[in-house]
């Protein structure tokens, strides 16, 4: 089924990284109003896609561009949360505390400004859907990455389940997704290929995915083939995590 999101309103955080650019470029495709967010000019602007600068850790950065985008639009239908920040396997101890504070920054407490931001409105009306993108380190343990990106992204998960169940009521839908690797600039600079490899050899599926599954997997989340779906967290790996 093609869905039609004409008059539809998103918003993409990390919409110049791999998976948020895929996301934003396909909501574009199929008829959305998108506005992308990002720290980083630097990588993909899909066609039809409107890309402010915004640093999502910056509370009043996000107060501030959500409040053009309402300004502009009058509503924010749907939100993927998809920036976020990698570290390398790292033993605890000798994580620093702006590495940690960094980490924790992006990938849970800018998920919670913006959605912070645009729960009113949904709620008001009734209607909204929010995709927050966690990782599968974040359902048991990261093979790549260290305890603060594993901390931040189970975090995630405890903030989806917890505003899915407030948002309810309201009928707003809010869900996660938990992707083993994802062919990006972020996999790319954080894991060698010998080690990618390896990976994909160990995958069930025996490939590593692709930001264009994962874009189908947000689409299906904000389509209304899944209106029954909320609180939810969907693993996307291939096989890799068998739960
Ligand atoms: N690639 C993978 O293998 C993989 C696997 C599981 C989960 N994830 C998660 O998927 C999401 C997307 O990752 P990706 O692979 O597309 O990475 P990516 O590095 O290609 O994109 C991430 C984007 O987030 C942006 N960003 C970082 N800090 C920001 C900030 N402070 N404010 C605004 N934007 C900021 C970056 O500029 C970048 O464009 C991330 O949350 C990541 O943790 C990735």
């Amino acid at each position: 089924m093609i869905e039609n999101f004409e008059g539809k309103v998103a918003v993409v955080t990390g919409a110049s990284g791999g998976m948020g650019s895929a996301v934003a470029a396909r909501l574009a495709g199929l008829g959305a109003t998108v506005h992308g967010v990002d720290v980083s000019t630097e990588g993909t602007s899909p066609d039809g896609v409107t890309t402010a600068v915004c640093d999502i850790t910056d509370p009043g950065a996000v107060r501030h561009t959500a409040a053009e985008i309402l300004g502009a639009e009058g509503r924010v239908d749907f939100l993927v949360n998809a920036a976020g920040l990698v570290s390398t396997t790292r033993p605890v101890e000798t994580i620093g505390d702006d590495e940690w504070s960094r980490l924790m920054g992006v990938n849970v407490d800018g998920a919670f400004y913006w959605m912070r931001e645009v729960l009113p409105g949904m709620k008001e009306r009734r209607s909204g859907k929010i995709v927050n993108v966690s990782s599968r380190a974040g359902r048991t343990l990261a093979n790549f990455a260290g305890a603060h990106y594993s901390a931040s992204k189970a975090a995630l998960l405890g903030l989806t389940r917890q505003v899915a169940l407030e948002a309810a009521p309201d009928n707003v839908h809010v869900n996660a997704i938990a992707p083993g690797l994802v062919e990006t600039p972020m996999l790319s600079g954080s894991v060698d290929e010998s080690r990618v490899e390896a990976a994909r050899q160990a995958t069930p599926l025996r490939r590593i995915g692709t930001t264009g599954d994962i874009a189908e997997l947000v689409l299906f989340l904000l389509s209304p083939r899944s209106d029954y779906i909320t609180g939810a967290t969907v693993d996307i790996n291939g096989g890799d995590l068998i739960l």
